[in-house]
């Protein structure tokens, strides 16, 4: 008879690579099996984030940022840069590279923790005392016991049906990820965060970028300040052109490029662009596993349905990440994938879903943890706010990045720390102390007390929170 396995794990994104590593370093005898093929069609662990997500995107962003830094960005320092030209070629390369050796990392972790790789399609042939999956790999087929599943099969783009992506003219992230060349006009549906962030790129690398949002408000998961201030600086000063209000309707196209009819409130319109990113949001990968046939449930939109603890109908499988509620986010997925693996070994963790930070990578970054004015306001909570903008910190001012603020929203009767909101240099960075604080129960006298390095961006936030008590020292 086969072995059996203590965990086998569906998906190798940071939710099934993360919770795989954490079984086999508490004992448990782990399989982790993943599908994804690099256009060299070699196995590729890490899933989305790490092959066309978190990972590039954040090559991509640096290498624009520091393009449009030396074009723009160099002057007021007394640097004369001559005829700084980009090498796309070069940048997905460099982009390329960093993929291959963070999925090639992964595949060294499992080694280093013994945890068993295996490529291919896994889904759910029965369950019980042990469930039996089985992985397919193009004519090979395997069959797989373990007492454990973690289900971890991650999300995939939403698809709409009016702007089917033929991954040359009309692109999702994979395709936007790869341009060979700055499109002249780049469309976009959707003025989400993939749009935003892609859009960024394209735009500092000449692209003229159009984002379609049916929705009228823009960021509307963001606190509204922290929204206004990026609506300001991403459209009037970086040149985004964002559409709010408008709904994409059809697309035709032809030989001169695609002819993308829309509504918005004047009535029906029409836009021109070389090439269409579609970033409508992401759905949950769950379609294949056989799910229902093993007893598991999955809402309408197909998340895996899970109580608080990843749990799902049957007693030893559970679920983690985008394929479940929640933020699609990859420390999100991670967190999970920790937690269930120590509670599978008996152990009693918590993810504090209330404390997860969110960060959007444009120029100047805009990042949070917890609730934002407009949800407190709406659930009538009694709160004190504090604001302090990067143009009165000193580190922004020698950076020569002074947009945007740090705010510190502390309930009124306790001063505990209810949420942190900012938009401005590096704050993806600055977020983690307002995350540790939240995670501490934090009063905002207690961010207040704590003596912060001089000159750091840090101060920005030790001064929000001083504001939030009524008496900033610097503004
Ligand atoms: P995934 O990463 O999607 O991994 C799932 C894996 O399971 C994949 O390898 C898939 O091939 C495999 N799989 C699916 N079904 C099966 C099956 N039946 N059998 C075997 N294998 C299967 N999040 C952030 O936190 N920060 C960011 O900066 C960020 N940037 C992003 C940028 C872009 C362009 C995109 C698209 C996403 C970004 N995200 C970011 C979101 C992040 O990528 C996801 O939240 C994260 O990858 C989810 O992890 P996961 O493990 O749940 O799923
Ligand atoms: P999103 O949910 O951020 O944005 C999608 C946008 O498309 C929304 O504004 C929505 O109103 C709009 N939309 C929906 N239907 C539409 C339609 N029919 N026509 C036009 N617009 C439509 O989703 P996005 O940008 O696709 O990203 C998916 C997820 O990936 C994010 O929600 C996030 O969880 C994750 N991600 C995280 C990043 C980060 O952490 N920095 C970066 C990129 C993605």
């Amino acid at each position: 008879m086969s072995e059996i396995y203590d965990v086998a794990v569906i998906g190798a994104g940071p939710g099934g690579y993360v919770a795989a590593i954490r079984c086999a370093q508490l004992g448990l005898k782990t399989v982790c099996i993943d599908a994804w093929t690099n256009a060299a069609g070699k196995p590729a662990l890490g899933g989305t984030c790490l092959n066309v997500g978190c990972i590039p995107s954040k090559a991509l962003l640096e290498t624009s940022e520091q393009y449009a830094h030396l074009q723009h960005g160099l002057g007021e320092h007394g640097i004369a840069v001559k005829d700084a030209s980009l090498d796309v070629g070069q940048m997905l390369a460099r982009k390329n590279k960093i993929v291959d050796k963070s999925t090639a990392g992964i595949a060294f972790l499992f080694r280093k923790n013994k945890v068993d790789s295996k490529t291919g399609t896994g889904r759910f042939v029965r369950t019980g005392d042990n469930c039996v999956l089985e992985v397919v790999n193009g004519k090979e087929r395997e069959e797989i016991t373990a007492r454990f599943v973690i289900i971890a099969t991650g999300s995939v783009p939403a698809s709409l049906p009016p702007f089917p992506v033929d991954g040359e003219r009309v692109v999702d992230n994979a395709g936007a990820l790869s341009f060979q060349e700055p499109p002249k006009r780049l469309g976009v549906i959707g003025a989400g965060v993939i749009g935003l962030e892609l859009g960024s790129v394209w735009r500092r690398l000449g692209s003229e970028v159009t984002l379609f949002e049916p929705h009228h408000t823009f960021l509307a998961m963001a606190d509204t300040q922290v929204a206004a201030e990026a609506w300001k600086l991403l459209t009037k000063a970086q040149g985004l052109a964002i559409k709010l209000n408008t709904k994409p309707l059809s697309m035709q196209a032809g030989k001169g490029g695609i002819s993308i009819e829309y509504q918005d409130a004047q009535g029906t319109q029409r836009y021109e662009c070389d090439k269409l990113l579609v970033a409508a949001g992401r759905v949950p990968n769950t379609a294949d596993i056989n799910a229902e046939a093993v007893g598991l449930k999955r809402d309408a939109r197909g998340f895996i349905e899970v109580d608080a603890h990843c749990r799902t109908a049957l007693p030893n499988v559970y679920a983690i990440g985008d394929c479940v509620r929640g933020p699609m986010l990859a420390h999100k997925a991670s967190e999970e994938g920790v937690a269930v693996a120590e509670r599978i070994a008996g152990q009693q963790p918590e993810v504090n879903h209330g404390t997860i930070p969110s960060v959007i990578y444009t120029a100047p970054e805009i990042a949070w943890v917890g609730q934002t004015e407009q949800a407190l306001q709406a659930a009538g909570t009694a709160f004190r706010k504090g604001v302090f903008w990067f143009m009165a910190n000193g580190r922004a001012q020698a950076l020569g990045e002074t947009h945007g603020f740090v705010k510190v929203l502390a309930d009124d009767q306790t001063d505990r720390i209810l949420g942190v909101h900012m938009i401005g240099p590096h704050v993806s960075e600055l977020l983690g102390e307002a995350v540790v604080a939240m995670e501490f129960a934090a009063a905002a006298e207690d961010l207040a007390r704590i003596c912060h390095a001089h000159p750091t961006l840090s101060e920005a936030l030790h001064e929000a929170a001083l504001a939030a008590l009524g008496r900033p020292l610097h503004q």
